[in-house]
């Protein structure tokens, strides 16, 4: 990512420690950058091995050893506990967590296999609940903090072909929520985060052609590219304490979609 040369700084958010989940490509980088930006200490997991570990040197060489990168499937939820207990004996227990981690395969629900439609939830809803489990008890120790789970845009329109997809990222408004109130007493605020379509390079790859982006924009209020930063930035607000008081909430970041 690109660094804007005037960004907001959230004084509350230096030498908070932050974990993301998906943090190797797409948001998930721009997130793990934007936050080693305003002093924060981040550890992330993907199990795209090469691409984390380019970031993390990348990031590594601007932000010392305040990065940390492990190669995990997040599917694997024995493999992850571990990855998370080792990541806090390394880093400290997290003051964030953001639940990035997701797949978007296409499909048709008539000849979706089952063990497709498992998977599916296993990464893009299952994966948000135990990432929590493993970290909210340390967060409550240390006196709160903020989680934030990814849903999209897609979990309130239901497009087609995206079954599996629709139905997790709906659940994750729901965990989101039930969450909130489980948490509240442990100071810890649990609000969704809800992504219009955002020019990734993943995205621009697979789906965001030219003529599926002119469809977009038939739609959209703001006539330019949602980008990786301006999702990031509502991140980083809902993780500061300048959003001490919000929790049980989803934000829509899509440009104003009608
Ligand atoms: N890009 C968009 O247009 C858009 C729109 C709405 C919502 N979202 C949501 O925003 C979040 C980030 O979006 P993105 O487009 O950067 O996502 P993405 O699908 O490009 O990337 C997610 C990351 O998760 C990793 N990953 C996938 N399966 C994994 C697994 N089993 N274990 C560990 N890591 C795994 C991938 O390697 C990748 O780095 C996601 O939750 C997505 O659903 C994105």
């Amino acid at each position: 990512m690109t660094q804007p040369t005037e960004r907001t700084l959230y004084p509350s958010l230096r030498g908070k420690r932050v974990f993301i989940t998906g943090g190797a490509t797409g948001i998930g980088a721009c997130m793990v950058e934007a936050f080693l930006y305003q002093g924060a200490i981040v550890g992330f997991v993907d199990i795209a091995e090469e691409d984390g570990s380019a970031l993390c040197t990348r990031l590594a060489a601007a932000y010392g050893n305040a990065v940390c990168f492990r190669a995990c499937d997040v599917t694997d939820v024995a493999a992850l506990r571990v990855t998370i207990g080792e990541m806090c004996e390394q880093l400290g227990t997290f003051n964030v967590l953001i639940n990035n981690v997701a797949n978007d395969k296409r499909c048709d629900p008539r000849s979706l296999e089952d063990a497709s439609w498992h998977s599916s939830m296993a990464v893009n809803l299952d994966a948000a609940f135990f990432t929590t489990r493993a970290i909210a008890p340390g967060m409550a120790e240390s006196g709160g903090g903020s989680i934030i789970n990814f849903s999209s845009i897609n979990a309130l329109y239901g497009p087609a072909e995206m079954p599996s997809y629709v139905t997790a990222k709906a659940g994750l408004l729901g965990l989101t929520r039930a969450l909130a109130s489980d948490f509240a007493r442990d100071n810890i605020r649990v609000n969704a985060l809800v992504p219009g379509w955002v020019a990734t390079d993943k995205q621009l790859e697979k789906w965001l052609t030219p003529e599926a982006e002119a469809k977009w924009m038939e739609n959209v209020r703001l006539q330019r590219r949602l980008k990786p930063v301006d999702v990031a930035n509502m991140a980083l607000f809902l993780a500061s304490e300048d959003a001490s008081m919000i929790t049980g909430q989803q934000f829509v970041v899509d440009g104003g979609r009608l």
